[in-house]
């Protein structure tokens, strides 16, 4: 018989399969073992029957600790009920390895352990959904950018001049001469682009953030195309052809794992061309609440969410208060008392996850009272703007000040460049970043000057704009920050199988 795996399982119906895994829960009642098996592939409920495999076989696989690796074959049956929709009935079972007292149990933990146990937390359900969203997500970024005849360059890693700003370097020692790891990939990607077109990046990108917050990491994957003869409006429509082709195809492949995640998926169908696009100024009249949108300003749209979730939570404050009432009254059987304090401790998790939103909004509302123009974004400013529509938003011509020293200045809107950000809704805030490069050779230099970067660096960049100069633009994906926001996910740190951020090198 050939080993199968848990995800074909739909196909063998009936039949008899070899399955191979771990065992990632169990529980066992007169003489019936039900064992949930995962092979990577998938879980399944394994039922193993004392009457079926004998005696001594059952002991052995009522011993098995969780994760404990394990082969059997059995019959498929369909099964609506169960996760996958099927379950096998085991015929015969074999162990490979026990294992005992795993750390990470069904009972909750805290993140610190879960980050500390990260090599083994990867096994869980969550994290396995997670990955396999990832995967997708990286290879349909391969797929969308190979079908149009980019060509994927690699950028070097060691490098000998900043792209981002200075602050955020990591410095290291190459033979003796300090070398940074690099931060954006894009200045080779420009060099690659003037001779071959159309190219991408995909590599790690580091960046020292000195602080902990659920957007950033110190080593994240960047996806960075650059196209010769693509102006910033190009550019854009490229930007939304994309996302919308990531989002599609993580929709179309992962229901199941979106199921696990919990996610939501209504705002992720509305995720359609075209993009709104707005002008950096008008997206701080939006935040300001100096304009309307479909009648309503940010300071409106905020406190009518605020009010909504203080209602709710009153609502669930008395459902709670009747229900304990019913419990003190001391007529309930055993089962109806357990089935009622049950019911209130998860209307008081709900009330929970209700004052966290709620907790939030005080600092939007601060946002949109009191940003100033000419600032860039924080979390907080793109929140209130996205929040306007609940779709993305593309914002572009922004002040010059708060862009990278290659952004080209617009000659018909004088200061501002014309960079462009793409803001993911529901609070995930920048994604995207790019624009159009700046061609002229003397302004860039007055803009490496002004930046403070040493020039000698960009001599090799400034021959990008002696030899051929041509109109060309780009962006930049953070990987990780796509991988949050269709899989819904609360901190950046579960979307990368081992994350490097402030405090944290190990595992
Ligand atoms: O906006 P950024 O800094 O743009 C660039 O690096 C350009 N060179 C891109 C280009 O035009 N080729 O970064 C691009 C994206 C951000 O929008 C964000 O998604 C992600 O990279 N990013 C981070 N992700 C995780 N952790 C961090 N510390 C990140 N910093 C940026
Ligand atoms: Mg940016």
């Amino acid at each position: 018989m050939t080993h199968r795996y848990i995800k074909e399982l739909g196909s063998y119906i009936d039949q008899e399969v070899v399955l191979k895994g771990w065992l990632a829960q169990k529980r066992d009642s007169k003489g019936l073992l039900f064992a949930t098996m995962r092979d990577g592939t998938g879980f399944v409920q394994v039922v193993i029957d004392e009457n079926v495999v004998g005696n001594e076989i059952f002991e052995q696989a009522k011993k098995m600790g969780q994760e404990s690796s394990f082969a059997i074959s059995g019959i498929v049956k369909k099964d609506e009920r169960q996760f996958g929709g099927v379950e096998v009935q085991a015929k015969s079972f074999c162990a490979y390895a026990n294992a005992e007292d795993f750390p990470i149990t069904p009972k909750e933990h805290g993140v610190d352990f879960l980050m500390d146990k990260r090599h083994l937390w990867l096994r869980s359900k969550r994290q396995w959904a997670i990955m396999r969203v990832r995967n997708t997500i990286i290879f349909s970024i391969h797929e969308f950018f190979q079908n149009k005849g980019f060509v994927q360059m690699d950028a070097p890693i060691f490098t000998g001049n900043a792209c981002e700003g200075t602050s955020t370097l990591f410095e290291t020692d190459f033979y003796g001469e300090p070398a940074y790891l690099s931060q954006s990939g894009q200045l080779y990607g420009e060099a690659m682009a003037m001779a071959q077109g159309l190219i991408y990046t995909f590599g790690p990108t580091f960046r020292a953030e000195k602080s902990k917050t659920r957007r950033h990491l110190s080593e994240f994957w960047m996806i960075e195309p650059e196209m010769a003869f693509y102006d910033l409006k190009m550019d854009m429509d490229l930007i939304e052809e994309f996302v919308q082709h990531v989002v599609g195809r993580v929709l179309e492949k992962h229901p199941l794992e979106l199921s696990v995640l919990e996610r939501n998926t209504e705002m992720l169908e509305k995720v359609k061309l075209p993009f709104i696009r707005m002008k950096y100024e008008e997206a701080v009249d939006i935040i300001k609440a100096e304009k309307a949108v479909n009648g309503k300003t940010s300071i409106q749209l905020l406190e009518e969410d605020l009010k909504a979730l203080n209602d709710k939570m009153a609502s669930l404050q008395s459902d709670i208060a009747e229900r304990e009432a019913k419990i003190a009254g001391g007529t309930l059987t055993k089962g109806e008392r357990n089935f009622t304090q049950s019911k209130i401790d998860q209307l008081k998790n709900e009330i929970k996850d209700l004052e966290e939103k709620a907790g939030n909004i005080p600092a939007w509302l601060e946002s949109a009272r009191n940003f100033k123009r000419g600032d860039d974004f924080g979390g907080s400013d793109e929140t209130v703007l996205t929040r306007m529509f609940g779709q993305p938003v593309m914002v572009y011509n922004w002040p010059q000040e708060v862009k990278a020293f290659y952004m080209k200045e617009d000659e018909t809107d004088k200061g501002y460049a014309k960079g462009v950000d793409l803001l993911a809704p529901e609070g995930y805030g920048e994604v995207v970043g790019g624009g159009e490069r700046e061609t002229d050779i003397e302004r860039l230099k007055g803009k490496i000057i002004e930046h403070e970067l040493p020039m000698e660096a960009f001599e090799w960049y400034l021959d990008l704009r002696k030899f051929g100069n041509v109109p060309h633009s780009g962006f930049g994906l953070g990987l990780e920050r796509m991988v949050a926001w269709i899989c819904g996910l609360q901190h950046i740190r579960e979307t990368i199988p081992f994350p490097r951020s402030y405090g944290r090198l190990l595992p």
